[in-house]
């Protein structure tokens, strides 16, 4: 999956990206989804930003709603007073389709365009029902 990710092309990056990983396991900010000894999906959210920082299911294993139990899991981890945001890819973006229609499915709502890594993406936020 590191292919749709800016940021994860080279090995320096990838190693660098395995500490961010075990420094948000070491946060409780860490969950993933396991068919026997393989992970076959991983969710990173950060409590201090409440943003979901990293989401991906393996390709082969889509569709069967393992997203949508990730981001169910670390809901009531999430700041209430807070809106919930993640950085995905803009419209157009053969990359992106399924992670927009997801986040859109969970009611996230498309926001600001901006740039992650060089790459132009967008933030998407989901706003607690109040009221
Ligand atoms: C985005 C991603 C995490 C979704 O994972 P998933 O486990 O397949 O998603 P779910 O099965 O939980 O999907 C829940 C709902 O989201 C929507 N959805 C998910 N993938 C979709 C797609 N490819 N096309 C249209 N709708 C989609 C649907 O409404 C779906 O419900 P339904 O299947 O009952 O219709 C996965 O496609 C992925 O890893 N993509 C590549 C990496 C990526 O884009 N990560 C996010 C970067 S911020």
């Amino acid at each position: 999956m590191r292919k749709l990710f800016p940021g994860l092309e080279t090995e320096t990056a990838l190693s660098e990206h395995r500490e961010t990983v075990l420094r948000f396991m070491e946060e409780n900010g860490a969950v993933c989804a396991k068919d026997g000894d393989r992970v076959v999906g991983a969710l990173l959210f950060s409590r201090s930003e409440n943003m979901l920082c990293y989401l991906a299911v393996d390709d082969r294993c889509q569709r069967r709603h393992i997203a949508r139990e990730l981001v169910g899991y670390i809901l009531p981890l999430a700041n209430p007073e807070k809106d919930l945001t993640v950085t995905t890819y803009r419209v157009g973006d053969p990359n992106g389709a399924a992670a927009r229609a997801f986040y859109q499915h969970l009611g996230f709502e498309a926001g600001a365009l901006t740039e992650e890594f060089g790459s132009p993406v967008q933030v998407f936020v989901r706003r607690w029902q109040r009221g």
